[in-house]
């Protein structure tokens, strides 16, 4: 599973048309995001946090793969949140039920930045994957 739910009117995320990069914390690990390589994966939205974040090694929880049918992807924002899409009324509607959540809660399959500015994302701790696969 995962990808877009055809269930939900969202507006159209701009396109990033500039490299720019997405720090995520507590690890303090910062990516580079190049707009050409969009998408990275299947899950969530093209270019969507949860799509940059497995792309680059780091894990967060997306139970339904990206649909916008649960809230274990839930992230705050601490930087650079205005460069993001706009939450839809179902995404508002899940991070309501997201433990902890706070004004600048988004899910990270659904927010995609347009590339204007550069991210700070803090995964809360209950989101943290911790119980890794060793490489094959
Ligand atoms: Fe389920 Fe984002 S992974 S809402």
């Amino acid at each position: 599973m995962g990808g877009s739910s055809p269930y939900i009117q969202r507006g159209e995320a701009r396109k990033a048309q500039q490299k720019f990069s997405v720090t995520f914390q507590p690890a303090n690990v910062t990516v580079e995001v190049d707009p050409a390589k969009i998408p990275y994966g299947r899950d969530g939205e093209p270019g969507s946090i949860l799509d940059i974040a497995l792309a680059h090694g780091v894990d967060i929880d997306h139970a339904c793969g990206g649909v916008c049918a649960c809230s274990t992807c839930h992230v705050i924002v601490r930087q650079g949140g205005r460069s993001l899409s706009e939450p839809s009324d179902a995404e508002l509607d899940r991070i309501e039920q997201a433990p902890g959540n706070t004004p600048d809660s988004r899910l990270a399959c659904q927010a995609v930045p347009d590339g204007t500015a550069n991210l700070e994302v803090e995964i809360p701790g209950w989101n943290r994957n911790f119980a890794r696969e060793p490489a094959h």
